[in-house]
């Protein structure tokens, strides 16, 4: 109870508040183990998010095999994990730096859930997934643009790779110029990048990106 009396102790109030110029994952861990239990009824009721269906409607734009092998970073409570089951996929494992967060993920059907350390590569091997997902990890102090070489390693050549940016830190974090400066690497070809409802009681948009990882 004593958690929820200050808004900046809880969820989404919280993370806007971060103090940038301290260690940001110690924060973002206690805001976590604080919002576990009442994420999932404020992801639904308080902010109406609509990332995880959005994001899994996108992956399936681009791929219609249901057996391949997922990896959900970020995975939190695992609702990506209930709209990947409830579409049908059946191999989806989890990352995420919240034990208590993944707690809540094991009833959701993935396969495996590990822990991650911000900052350190992902627990999974090279070229491990036909595809991975990212979603709501792209936001205000939780993770930049490089991210995506973690994503484009445990990825197989030809798999795809999804992901959520927040409207809020799409410029300031350089989104467009890191997924294009990728692109002509040639790393991944960009295949969707749109921008659509994310937070909808908060009027917050997000960037829905997807592309396939080259060889
Ligand atoms: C807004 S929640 C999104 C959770 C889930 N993907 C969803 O859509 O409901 C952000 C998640 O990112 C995790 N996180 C924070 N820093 C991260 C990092 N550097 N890398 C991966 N995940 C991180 C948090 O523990 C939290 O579970």
């Amino acid at each position: 109870m004593s958690d929820k009396k200050n808004p900046k102790d809880h969820g989404i109030e919280h993370y806007q508040h971060l103090d940038l110029d301290t260690d940001v994952s110690e924060q973002l861990k206690d805001v976590y183990s604080n919002w576990a239990d009442s994420y999932d009824d404020d992801n639904d009721n308080k902010l109406k998010t609509v990332s995880q269906p959005n994001t899994v409607q996108l992956l399936m734009r681009h791929c219609t095999a249901k057996e391949i092998e997922i990896l959900d970073v970020g995975c939190g409570t695992g609702i990506v994990g209930q709209y990947l089951k409830a579409n049908g996929f059946t191999h989806f494992d989890g990352t995420d730096p919240s034990q208590e967060m993944m707690e809540h993920a094991r009833s959701r059907g993935y396969t495996n859930l590990l822990k991650l350390v911000p900052g350190n590569p992902l627990p999974v091997e090279d070229n491990a997934y036909d595809a991975t997902l990212c979603v709501g990890v792209f936001t205000h102090g939780h993770l930049g643009v490089e991210g995506f070489l973690e994503l484009i390693r445990v990825t197989k050549p030809d798999g795809l790779v999804c992901f959520t940016v927040n409207e809020g830190v799409w410029e300031s974090g350089e989104f467009e110029t890191a997924i294009d400066r990728h692109s002509k690497a040639g790393d991944w070809e960009v295949l969707e990048m749109t921008k659509q409802d994310y937070m909808v009681n908060e009027g917050i948009q997000a960037w829905y990106v997807a592309a396939r990882v080259k060889q």
